[in-house]
């Protein structure tokens, strides 16, 4: 009874000594004129940060993953690693974007810590299930940067605020990298699926000694997911 007495004074205090540390860092008093994105706008990109830190970390565990050393997939691993590191460099630069619009004076570590739940997935099957992955990864990133900038240009609040600058800095930085980080993979995924085809081939319908006057490679599009 005595340390059951004991245990709640004990919370008592120690919530007490916590609330009086706890303090707020309010904006210093100056002029905040120049502060003009408007709220749905700052919400989407907020979003759309934690969707990069999400990216980063498929990236990281398909990195890992290849590394194991009964995958052993060492080109794979260094390019989703590479993957990962840039993602994360997206999630800084939209984070910087925002800061330098006077955006973002608190809550940036809750931001960060709210995107760390499991991720739903850390198998994949062979290279280009993983790559097939990625690409529907981007394809989803694409889309969700295009969302944002409709956002920023009519924010459906009546303020009508377009917001040039970073529609424009979406387009030119984001945009243009999401455009061609899909077709490099696209393009991974048929060296993947060609050198698959021509295995498989040599295997089932060629004799060692002849096998290249047999097998026809067909070089069609492969159906992407
Ligand atoms: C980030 O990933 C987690 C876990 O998969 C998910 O719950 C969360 O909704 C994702 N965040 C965004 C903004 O898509
Ligand atoms: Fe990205």
């Amino acid at each position: 009874m005595k340390s059951i007495v004991a245990f709640a004074f004990l919370a008592v205090v120690i919530s007490a000594v916590s609330s009086e540390l706890h303090c707020t860092v309010k904006r210093p008093n100056i002029p905040n004129d120049w502060i003009d994105m408007v709220r749905p706008c700052v919400e989407e990109m907020k979003k759309q940060i934690q969707k990069e830190i999400n990216a980063s970390m498929k990236y990281l565990a398909m990195g890992a993953h290849f590394s194991r050393d009964t995958v052993n997939r060492p080109g794979f691993a260094k390019y989703f690693f590479e993957a990962a590191s840039e993602e994360r460099e997206h999630a800084i630069k939209l984070i910087k974007y925002l800061l330098m619009r006077g955006e973002l004076v608190s809550g940036v570590s809750k931001l960060i810590k709210t995107s760390f739940d499991a991720l739903p997935t850390t198998h994949w099957n062979n290279a280009v299930a993983a790559l097939e992955d990625a690409l529907k990864t981007e394809a989803e990133v694409t889309k969700s940067i295009r969302n944002v900038i409709s956002v920023c240009e009519e924010p459906n609040d009546n303020s009508r605020f377009n917001d040039y600058h970073l529609s424009d800095y979406l387009t030119g930085e984001f945009l243009e990298e999401q455009y061609k980080g899909q077709r490099d993979i696209a393009g991974k995924i048929s060296n993947s699926r060609n050198l698959w085809a021509t295995m498989v081939n040599l295997e089932n319908s060629c004799s060692i000694k002849n096998c290249c006057k047999q097998c026809k490679i067909k070089y069609s599009r492969p159906q992407f997911v």
